[in-house]
């Protein structure tokens, strides 16, 4: 078989394959097996450097035809195949367009969070930065920095979750103070706010749970007093519970700061006239603050003859509690969709109109 012969045989064999195709993949087969690298028309081509100017000419040019042919009718037949499962895939998966959407439910922030962040978006708004902690803290950090050493009786005040000697649970936000006070290598001043789980071995109950949140705040610099304390207190106050809301402060005790004070806020509900919220009191309180120790300003490596500071903690769930009327803290663990969908517009008020 010369040359010539061949090629027609390819061709014809080309054209009979190809009837038996119906679908692009057998169709890519038959474009790798016809105008392929190891197609026999690739291996006509190849010898042609074997031939002379006119036979070259000759055949070069019968190879280009048949290469041609058999391009163009795969093509062509590539475009038919496809369209014609393109139709069939259009007409398999027919849109019913009266069937109803599928919903996506949108998440809502939960109200431990709102809250969070409002007091976070407060202080940054003045300069602090916002800080993490280990809740697996070490006795070092959570007691003995704070000024309460092994055996202190303070240590009673909150039940630990030992998980081993050293190591516990944070029972509050408070040694993440230390770490800051700690990690400034430069021991410039320090604005900080850090919030996060903490936990206490407690029965849960309304009002009690093992695990809750804290946010703390830390400022030391020089020249801090109790006035700068009584007005950041203040305007969280008001932040938090609307602008008509006053302050009152108690005297109390942590053993990590020196004078200790307890913050009441003159009662959302009913401005001091007393009622079931602030138990006829009044006053409602909302959390503990007072002058860093200048024990753990040494400790913290900071000269409490240049520095000082103050130092405020609350517990998140009572104020979003107080805020938005919840009387049950276990609401906030128990993943009630309707529960946490009263929050979806929640975000953003203020407590402007109380
Ligand atoms: N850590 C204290 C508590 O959990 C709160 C507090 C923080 C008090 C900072 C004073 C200063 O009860």
């Amino acid at each position: 078989m010369d040359n010539n012969e061949k090629l027609k045989y390819i061709v014809d064999s080309y054209n009979k394959d190809i009837k038996t195709i119906d679908d692009s993949l057998k169709l890519n087969e038959m474009r790798v097996k016809y105008l392929g690298k190891k197609s026999e028309i690739q291996e006509i081509s190849l010898n042609l450097g074997s031939l002379s100017i006119e036979e070259k000419k000759e055949l070069g040019k019968s190879l280009n035809e048949a290469k041609k042919y058999i391009e163009g009718d795969l093509n062509r037949l590539t475009e038919e195949i496809k369209n014609k499962e393109l139709t069939t895939k259009l007409n398999k998966e027919k849109i019913d367009l009266t069937l109803p959407g599928t919903k996506f439910e949108l998440g809502t922030k939960h109200p431990i969070s709102i809250v969070r962040e409002e007091i976070e978006e407060l202080f940054v708004s003045m300069g602090y930065d916002v800080l993490d902690g280990p809740e697996l803290e070490e006795d070092l950090y959570n007691f003995e920095m704070l000024n309460i050493p092994k055996g202190h009786p303070a240590r009673d005040m909150q039940d630990s979750f030992y998980i081993t000697e050293e190591k516990l649970l944070r029972t509050h936000t408070s040694p993440v103070q230390a770490r800051a006070m700690l990690n400034n290598k430069e021991k410039s001043p320090i604005r900080i706010i850090c919030s996060g789980y903490t936990y206490r071995k407690d029965n849960d109950d309304a009002t009690h749970s093992h695990q809750f949140h804290q946010i703390e705040g830390l400022f030391i610099d020089e020249n801090i007093s109790m006035s700068d304390l009584k007005g950041t207190l203040e305007l969280l106050s008001k932040k938090l519970f609307g602008e008509s809301r006053e302050i009152r402060i108690r005297s109390s005790y942590f053993p990590f700061t020196e004078p200790s004070i307890e913050i009441d806020i003159s009662c959302f509900n009913c401005n001091k006239k007393g009622c079931s919220i602030c138990k006829n009191s009044g006053w409602i309180e909302i959390l503990g603050a007072g002058m860093v120790h200048p024990s753990v300003l040494r400790m913290g490596g900071y000269d409490p003859d240049k520095y000082s500071g103050f130092a405020f903690g609350m517990g998140l769930e009572r104020i979003a509690m107080l805020k938005f009327g919840i009387n049950d803290v276990r609401y906030f663990y128990s993943n009630d969709i309707r529960f946490l969908n009263q929050f979806n517009k929640i975000e953003g008020d203020s407590n402007e109109s109380k």
